[in-house]
């Protein structure tokens, strides 16, 4: 077995007594209940961990990742956390935190196939194409790139704003803000798109949905 591997276990235990040592009742505080304050909406790659980059511990934060941090409204993972995180865990945010160097939003970018992801690209290429007069007129690849991811986030942002389970929580009067985030890979810092919805009155009119009595 390799090192890496191995490694993994020892680690764990390790956690659990620097975890204990600090607060002898952590883990069975924790097991009763969660009541993270947060949703976060991240890409899966390996660079970007929801807790680590925001200082957050067990039991703050909700995680939902997957290639290019996609809001996918025919997606019933991502549907499925998004209703359970925002209707029984009742989270006050939710963040969708996108990443420069994102390979995923490189892909989308290029002709290249790579196989069935090419199908989850085509999300981003669609991204791409709402927004291609912004983009194409970026003369420096590596800025549109940059420019790219940070549209990609605002998108999905709004697109979590379109569903029916947050729109149906802030007509219930929930406190929910939605924000839009790309973390530096290169730098650690996360820089803040102050995309910061409250409410569906900044979606087109065709989204806005109204709910019966
Ligand atoms: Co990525």
């Amino acid at each position: 077995m390799d090192n890496f591997y191995t490694k993994l276990l020892d680690n764990n235990r390790k956690f659990v007594e620097d975890t204990l040592k600090l607060d002898p009742e952590f883990f069975k505080d924790l097991a009763k209940e969660q009541h993270p304050p947060l949703l976060w909406i991240g890409c899966s790659d390996s660079r970007v961990p929801a807790n680590q980059i925001t200082g957050t511990r067990p039991g703050e934060v909700f995680v939902h990742r997957n290639i290019a941090n996609m809001v996918v409204h025919t997606d019933m993972n991502m549907l499925s956390v998004l209703d359970y995180s925002v209707n029984v865990l009742k989270v006050k945010h939710v963040i969708v935190c996108g990443h420069y160097g994102c390979g995923g939003v490189k892909a989308a970018m290029g002709n290249q196939s790579i196989g069935i992801i090419d199908n989850w690209i085509r999300h981003i290429k669609d991204v791409y194409r709402q927004h291609q007069d912004e983009l194409d007129a970026v003369q420096n690849e590596e800025e549109r790139f940059n420019k790219f991811v940070e549209v990609n986030v605002k998108e999905q942002v709004f697109d979590l704003a379109k569903t029916s389970i947050v729109q149906g929580a802030w007509r219930n009067g929930q406190d929910l803000t939605l924000h839009g985030w790309v973390y530096g890979l290169n730098s650690g810092y996360v820089t803040d798109l102050e995309v910061d919805l409250d409410s569906n009155k900044d979606l087109d009119n065709v989204y806005q949905l109204q709910f019966k009595k």
